[in-house]
């Protein structure tokens, strides 16, 4: 298989970033598209040139590391996926791919195809922990939990932080991200000492970090390889007014 790659070149946060253009033959459909970069890569070592950057880490859809633009949309073609779990088989003989950063002011680019994206872990600083002392694991039936507050709790919490709500929104909010975040610990019981302070120190950081607002697009949810639902705004925002009314 034989395909274009115009990927983002940039060294560094400070200097002029541009797509560059790549002939990248040899390849598989069976290869992931991580695994399509590789090989690219390798080519570029041969020919002694500088390897293109890209986050990657667990490659299982699991770590959220791997986030590019692929074709101008989050993690490429398909809905509901991340980067890694995309398949050179989603592609002709032939395409031209292109791939780029994640944009967003939050998420500096770093080199290539790598951002900066601390800025979620100072949001989680702010409240995505109970402060509980819990001691080994309590008996499971000993704080009992209706099933449909644990299934939506659960939801939530499968937000894998990859970044893309915020890449794919033309206002760069973390609306998603970060309501998942308040939603899965604030439903619980063990949540439910902090939440009123979670709710508002995380949302306070979240727009110290300068992502925009939300303006229920949804297409967040649609980019989101965990599904997370935009209801989750919906009830992160009425969680705020309830935390400002009673701050
Ligand atoms: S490398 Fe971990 S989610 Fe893609």
């Amino acid at each position: 298989m034989k395909v274009t790659f115009k990927i983002w070149r940039q060294e560094n946060h400070d200097s002029t970033g541009a797509l560059r253009t790549y002939e990248s033959e040899g390849l598989s459909e069976e290869m992931s598209f991580l695994e399509a970069l590789d090989h690219l890569n390798e080519t570029l070592v041969l020919k002694n040139e500088k390897v293109i950057a890209f986050d990657h880490d667990c490659r299982e859809g699991i770590c959220g590391q791997c986030g590019v633009f692929i074709n101008g949309r989050a993690h490429g073609p398909h809905d509901n996926t991340t980067t890694c779990q995309l398949h050179m088989r989603s592609f002709k003989e032939g395409d031209t791919i292109v791939v780029e950063p994640f944009r967003a002011g939050a998420f500096p680019v770093v080199k290539d195809l790598v951002v900066d994206r601390s800025a979620f872990d100072r949001i989680i600083e702010q409240g995505g922990y109970i402060t509980a002392k819990t001691g080994t694991a309590a008996e499971a039936n000993a704080i009992l939990v209706p099933k449909d507050i644990s299934d939506s709790a659960m939801d939530a919490a499968a937000c894998i932080g990859c970044g893309a709500c915020v890449a794919t929104c033309k206002n760069a909010s973390a609306a998603l991200f970060t309501s998942a975040k308040i939603n899965h610990l604030n439903k619980l019981p063990q949540g439910k000492p902090e939440e009123h302070r979670r709710t508002l120190d995380m949302i306070f950081q979240m727009d110290l970090e300068q992502f925009g607002s939300c303006t229920f697009t949804g297409a967040c949810e649609v980019e989101c390889p965990a599904e997370i639902s935009i209801s989750n705004i919906a009830e992160m925002n009425a969680r705020y007014f309830k935390a400002k009314l009673l701050s």
